[in-house]
């Protein structure tokens, strides 16, 4: 236990470079801080569930990051477990520790103190492709969703007309200490955002030659405020960048999961660079 969070991984863990991201921008991706619905409108477009359905019901939530989807789910009146691996449960902490009805733990998928199958709702949002065994970290959630259930998980795309530039430079990337991979991404990606946005308004062809620029580019989200917009380029361009492990999946193995699973039901929907899988267990 430390700062009131229980601890149940090593301080300096593989996700190292999450834990520097999440304080470097605590508030950044909070819907309370941007004033706009972007994490609530995502979790419920891509969950299917409705605000309503998730009150007083155990909701478990998978690697929270800074809790931009800790906040909306405290929101709806759930009793929420939060976890992360990394020290990004400080900034989450910070956020939304004022929420009475959230319990928050530093933990790993692999080794959770949690009791099977005692959670009505299980959401893991943008993790498992960073995990180092995404069929392990897949398989392993599903143990704490009681049957019958709910669950939503979304993995990135193993999709071969989705390459990025980013793809080529993360190798080399990723083995450079945060702090200075940060002051990098920080001094140049917003020299690069102008460039991706007027390729970006290319007719037709616009989303595919911003993949030649490897800074992320939110235009989609209508985020008005350029200084937000610069930002969120900031931290996801790091986000692209700094993570050890990044293993997009393809849809047909993770349509052999669920069904290795035994799962009642469930459905797999692609939205941009995204597999969205979900269902009932
Ligand atoms: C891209 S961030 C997404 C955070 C949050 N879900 C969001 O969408 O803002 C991925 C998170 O997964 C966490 N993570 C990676 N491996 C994990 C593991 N084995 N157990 C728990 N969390 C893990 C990282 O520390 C990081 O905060």
């Amino acid at each position: 236990m430390r700062d009131g969070i229980p601890r149940f991984v090593p301080e300096d863990n593989y996700a190292k470079s999450f834990g520097y991201q999440w304080n470097a921008h605590r508030l950044t991706q909070l819907d309370s801080y941007v004033g706009l619905p972007v994490s609530r409108d995502r979790l419920l477009r891509e969950s299917g569930w409705t605000a309503d359905e998730l009150q007083d019901r155990e909701v478990l939530e998978c690697g929270s990051g800074a809790g931009r989807f800790t906040e909306v789910l405290c929101q709806t009146g759930a009793a929420v477990t939060s976890f992360d691996i990394s020290k990004a449960v400080d900034a989450n902490a910070t956020s939304n520790g004022r929420f009475a009805n959230l319990r928050l733990l530093q933990a790993s998928i692999y080794d959770l103190p949690l009791v099977d199958e005692s959670f009505d709702y299980l959401v893991c949002l943008g993790v498992i492709q960073h995990t180092p065994d995404v069929e392990r970290s897949f398989k392993t959630i599903f143990r704490y969703l009681r049957p019958g259930g709910k669950f939503c998980i979304d993995v990135y795309a193993a999709i071969v007309a989705y390459p990025h530039l980013r793809q080529l430079l993360r190798p080399v990337t990723k083995r450079i200490p945060p702090g200075k991979l940060y002051s990098v991404v920080q001094s140049v990606a917003p020299r690069l955002l102008p460039v991706s946005m007027r390729l970006g308004a290319v007719p037709r062809v616009g989303d595919y030659l911003t993949r030649l620029v490897p800074v992320a580019n939110h235009r989609h989200l209508g985020l008005t405020d350029s200084q937000t917009l610069r930002t969120w380029t900031i931290l996801d361009t790091f986000d692209w960048l700094s993570p050890q492990f990044e293993r997009p999946q393809p849809r047909r193995r993770l349509e052999r999961w669920c069904r290795d699973l035994r799962l009642s039901e469930f459905e797999i929907e692609r939205i941009r660079g995204l597999y969205v899988v979900r269902g009932t267990k």
